[in-house]
Parts: C-alpha cells; structure tokens; sequence
C-alpha cells in the first residue's frame, strides 16, 4: 500500500473544507447527509469544525464493485432521513468517481423539497467523471487509483486508517474470513498418524 495522504494532510482538508462550508451557509441551519458506509469518519471529523444550527442524518448507497472499475447497479436507502423540505441540506460522501451515486442522491433529495442540495466530498478521482454534475466542495483531487482509510474501505476492510492509501497489486488479496476456524485436533486423542 502506498500512503497518498497522511492524517495531517486530511485534517488541513478538512480545516479548509468545513471553512468553506461555514462561509456558504452563513448562519443558516444546515442539514448534513452523509453517505453510509464510507462518509462516516469524514462526517465526524467535519461537523466537529462547523458552527451553527446543524442536523445530522444518514442514507446508505451502494454500487459495490471491488476495485473493478466499473460499478455495479446504484442502490439507495434513504428511509432514515428526516423531513427535508425547505432545508439547506449537504450531501457528504467519501469519493467521486464516475460521479453516479451523488448524482442520483442530490435529484433525490431535490425531489424531497429541500431548499438547497450542495455536496462535499473527501475525494475527486481524475479522469472518471460520467456525469455533468461537479460537487460542491472537494478536499482532494486524486490520481485514478483504488484508494482505502478513512473510511474508504476494499472488500470491507481498511476503513480504519487514519490515512489513505492506494492499493497495489500485492494488497489484491481474497477479503478476511469471519469463519470459525476448525477446531484443533489434540494429538494425545488424535487416531490420525
Ligand atoms: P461513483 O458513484 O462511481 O462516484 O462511486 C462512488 C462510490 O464508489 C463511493 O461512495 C465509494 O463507496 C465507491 N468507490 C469508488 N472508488 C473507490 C475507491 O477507490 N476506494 C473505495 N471505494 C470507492
Ligand atoms: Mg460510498
């Protein structure tokens, strides 16, 4: 694994990025939607830096496709959010790829009645963009590699880093198994030579 951003470097992004949200909502109660799964640890550490009135809830979605570059079918769950109508809502995810999942998640909430849908995300990757949407805010541009930590997770794993990092050929392994491992044989009643 290859560190693209240390813990420092994130939390100068996040300084700036949570400065320019405070600067655009001047005030004004602010509803933050993050993206479940990998939005958690960048939700956390950003409304921690924001001031004022400021709700906080939570959609699922999920296109999951390995480090296969194309992504699989987008499925959403949104039946966590509160009402939205008349809000000032920010859609916070980890990545922007192909860009289809925040795409989807703002005309969505549009369509819920919020008076303004703005997006944020921890990451851009370059030259993977399918949609004419751009978000809102972006901490950091990033070269077209499969990334992990905070919060961005392979198979599962690796959400737990303080940093990210891009994954190499030799991280490519089959995901952890969870399975109870068979029990150990005692040799003192084992009948096996
Ligand atoms: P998009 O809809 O193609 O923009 O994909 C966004 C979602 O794909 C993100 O919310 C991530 O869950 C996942 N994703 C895309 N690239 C990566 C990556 O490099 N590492 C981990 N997850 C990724
Ligand atoms: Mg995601």
């Amino acid at each position: 694994m290859k560190t693209l951003l240390t813990a420092e470097q994130l939390a100068h992004g996040i300084d700036r990025l949570a400065a320019d949200v405070r600067r655009e909502a001047d005030g004004r109660p602010l509803t933050v939607v993050g993206v479940l799964t990998g939005s958690i640890v960048l939700v956390a550490d950003l409304i921690r830096r924001l001031e004022g009135p400021v709700q906080v809830s939570m959609v699922w979605a999920s296109s999951y496709r390995g480090t296969a570059t194309s992504p699989g079918r987008l499925e959403l769950r949104l039946d966590l959010l509160p009402d939205l109508a008349g809000q000032d809502v920010l859609i916070v995810d980890d990545i922007f790829d192909t860009g289809r999942t925040l795409e989807a998640l703002v005309a969505e909430l549009r369509h819920r009645g919020a008076a303004t849908v703005r997006s944020l995300v921890l990451l851009r990757k370059q030259g993977r963009a399918e949609v004419t949407m751009e978000p809102d805010f972006v901490g950091f541009d990033i070269p077209d590699a499969f990334v992990v930590g905070y919060g961005l997770d392979y198979n599962g794993a690796w959400r737990q880093l303080a940093h990210v990092a891009a994954l190499e050929p030799s991280d490519l392994v089959p995901p952890v198994s969870h399975a109870p491992r068979p029990p150990s044989i005692d040799p003192a009643v084992d009948p096996r030579p």
